[in-house]
């Protein structure tokens, strides 16, 4: 065996051990976690945005401006996905996805701050999750933050608007320039404020304030796990770094802790 794997060997077997002496701990993840679902990530070397640029980014002044424009657009959209929303409609939850709705089953993971609105931890099986950047199937009312399937809306008359308070519905997606919903960000402060034991998995870390939770909970004494083919922001940070995917790192994690649970 070379040295590299015995390194990653030793690095799975630390972060198992953390895991299973941790009280809290909880995970943040991000694009890379999903790269096995077949989703393209934005930066990293494989990234969109890496290849062909970061796309203008005006979602959020149009809605503002005229809310029943966008929504004649993003209909239209749907009419000529691009790549990107292809592989979002087809993509199903990968081995990464399952052993982290498993490390929740064994109580080892108390929740998920995901920054992929791709809708796959909870496809999963995973429950405590806190989707900061929204779900692409969620609609949410601007007025009341009120959240409903985006299936179940009807789109005769634009903008479509809240059945509780008949305020203005949007795409939960949060876009560039949009602020964070309180509730997510409530969830995300409140669960990092209880963590002592931080798992990164799949994400650049270069997103604030998504990036920010894992420094706060390693300035109160948490630890971290990077769990990551790649360097990231977050690298020297880190307690333990597993430079694997997260498709083969999680299950051999979860490996150790049925084991562990068995003996
Ligand atoms: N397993 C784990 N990590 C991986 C894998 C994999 N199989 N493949 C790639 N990665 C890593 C890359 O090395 C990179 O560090 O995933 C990370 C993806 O980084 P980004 O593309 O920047 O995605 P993310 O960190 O989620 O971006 C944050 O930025 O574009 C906005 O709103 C968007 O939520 C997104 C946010």
């Amino acid at each position: 065996m070379t040295r590299t794997h015995n390194r990653q060997e030793q690095a799975i077997e630390d972060a198992a051990g953390r895991i299973l002496a941790a009280q809290h701990a909880i995970a943040l993840t991000g694009a890379g976690l999903s790269a096995e679902s077949g989703i393209p990530t934005y930066r990293g070397p494989d990234g969109e945005w890496t290849k062909f640029g970061e796309p203008t980014i005006d979602g959020w002044e149009l809605f503002c401006e005229n809310p029943a424009e966008w929504w004649k657009l993003a209909s239209e959209g749907v009419e000529n996905p691009t790549a990107f929303t292809r592989a979002l409609e087809v993509a199903e939850p990968n081995a990464g996805h399952y052993a982290m709705a498993e490390l929740e089953g064994l109580h080892q993971l108390a929740h998920v701050i995901t920054q992929n609105i791709d809708d796959l931890h909870r496809r999963a099986g995973s429950a405590a999750v806190t989707e900061i950047h929204g779900n692409r199937n969620l609609v949410r009312c601007m007025n009341c933050g009120q959240r409903e399937p985006l299936a179940q809306v009807r789109l005769e008359r634009l903008p479509p608007l809240c059945l509780d308070c008949g305020g203005t519905l949007k795409i939960d997606v949060v876009m560039f320039g949009e602020p964070i919903p309180q509730d997510a960000l409530y969830s995300c402060y409140r669960v990092t404020s209880q963590t002592d034991l931080f798992l990164v998995i799949g994400t650049s870390a270069v997103v604030s304030p998504a990036a920010d939770f894992p420094v706060l909970a390693k300035q109160r004494g948490a630890a971290l796990i990077e769990v990551n083919p790649h360097e990231t922001a977050l690298t020297e940070l880190a307690d333990i770094v597993i430079r694997a995917p997260a498709g083969e790192a999680l299950p051999e994690i979860v490996a150790r802790l049925q084991a562990a649970a068995r003996a």
